[in-house]
């Protein structure tokens, strides 16, 4: 295999077809992100066992953190591992927040069968100008592109915004037809990370008014739903009984998640959910395991979880099991 590679090399998909499925029959597709083997074993084995499409995602922190080249190797192991489960689940390997042309471009022609392109920051024109250059090359390969409009709020590594800005749905359908994107994150209220709210607070509601006026003038228009997790409190409580210090940690309700899912939101977003998961299980291993050493023990309690939480979260929240 050469340096360039096509997704169906891979035996990826691209979300064309999952989303136009996702949308005719009111669920999501969980967008998962991942940076390493047992969160990827995990979320293959969740998907698998529910029957669920899914979306493997990595920000540009995690392809660094994997390594690239290691990545396309994992990508067509999940899909070996899939079909050796005896599923045919449809796996999209996803870039989440690209924040340049070239990286774009990079995650195509290393296989990636997705990117995103976020461009939200920026000021309008430039965001369309950008979008419309990864779209006009990523359709090249029928790799399909998401775009963003509207800001979240929240601050998680590389991926930061100070405050958020909903979405303006009078500019919705000129993004679209301009930049020729196959799908489009909104900002409604969610944020990134576990820290969704300020704690005490009452949660406020996602502004579903905002997603039902993007729905009205993009109709069947696949939206995407970022900072998705709902911070279980499980594993926060966990986590703070073993050593760790998580207060306060609040998510977004899950009654408002299932809304979403049955909407023209085609793709959820969850990561602080998987990493809460394996940081709780791991606390909660080694302190009462506290002279074992052995990696697979406490990995291998965290993944375990992390299926647990995965299989629940497409059976009863985004509504994606049994789908694929
Ligand atoms: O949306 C952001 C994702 O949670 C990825 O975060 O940049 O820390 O990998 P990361
Ligand atoms: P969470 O931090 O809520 O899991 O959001 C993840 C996300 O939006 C990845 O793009
Ligand atoms: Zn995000």
């Amino acid at each position: 295999m050469g340096d360039s590679v096509h997704f169906s090399e891979l035996g990826l998909a691209n979300t064309r077809e999952m989303f136009a499925k996702a949308m005719a029959g009111g669920y999501a597709i969980p967008a998962y992100n991942f940076n390493n083997l047992e969160q990827l074993q995990a979320i293959i084995t969740a998907c698998a066992e529910t029957g669920s499409p899914v979306i493997v995602q990595v920000s540009k922190g995690a392809r660094d953190y994997a390594d690239q080249t290691m990545l396309r190797y994992m990508a067509m192991g999940a899909v070996a591992m899939a079909r050796k489960m005896g599923s045919n689940i449809p796996i999209c390997l996803h870039l989440d927040h690209g924040d340049s042309f070239e990286l774009c471009k990079s995650c195509v022609d290393s296989g990636f069968s997705s990117v995103m392109i976020d461009g939200s920051h920026l000021p309008y024109e430039e965001n369309v100008a950008l979008t419309r250059k990864v779209v006009e090359y990523a359709h090249q390969f029928d790799v399909t592109v998401e775009g963003e409009l509207g800001v979240l709020a929240g601050i998680e590594d590389e991926v930061s915004a100070e405050h958020s800005t909903y979405t303006r749905p009078e500019e919705v359908e000129d993004f679209v037809k301009k930049t020729g994107v196959d799908s489009l994150a909104i900002s409604i209220g969610t944020s990134h990370g576990a820290y969704k709210f300020k704690a005490g607070q009452a949660v406020p509601p996602l502004r579903f008014d905002i997603l039902e006026e993007v729905e009205k003038r993009i109709p069947g228009f696949p939206i995407v739903l970022h900072g998705a997790s709902s911070v279980v409190q499980e594993y926060v409580e966990l986590i703070n009984k073993y050593g760790g210090k998580m207060e306060g940690a609040v998510g977004i309700p899950e009654e408002q998640l299932r809304r979403a899912a049955r909407s023209a939101v085609c793709k959820i977003n969850i990561d602080s959910d998987g990493r809460l998961v394996v940081t709780a299980k791991v606390r909660e291993y080694l302190a009462q395991n506290p002279g074992e050493f052995d990696p697979r023990k406490y990995l291998g309690a965290a993944r375990k979880e992390l299926v647990k939480l995965l299989k629940e979260k497409n059976a009863n929240v985004l509504g994606s099991a049994g789908k694929a």
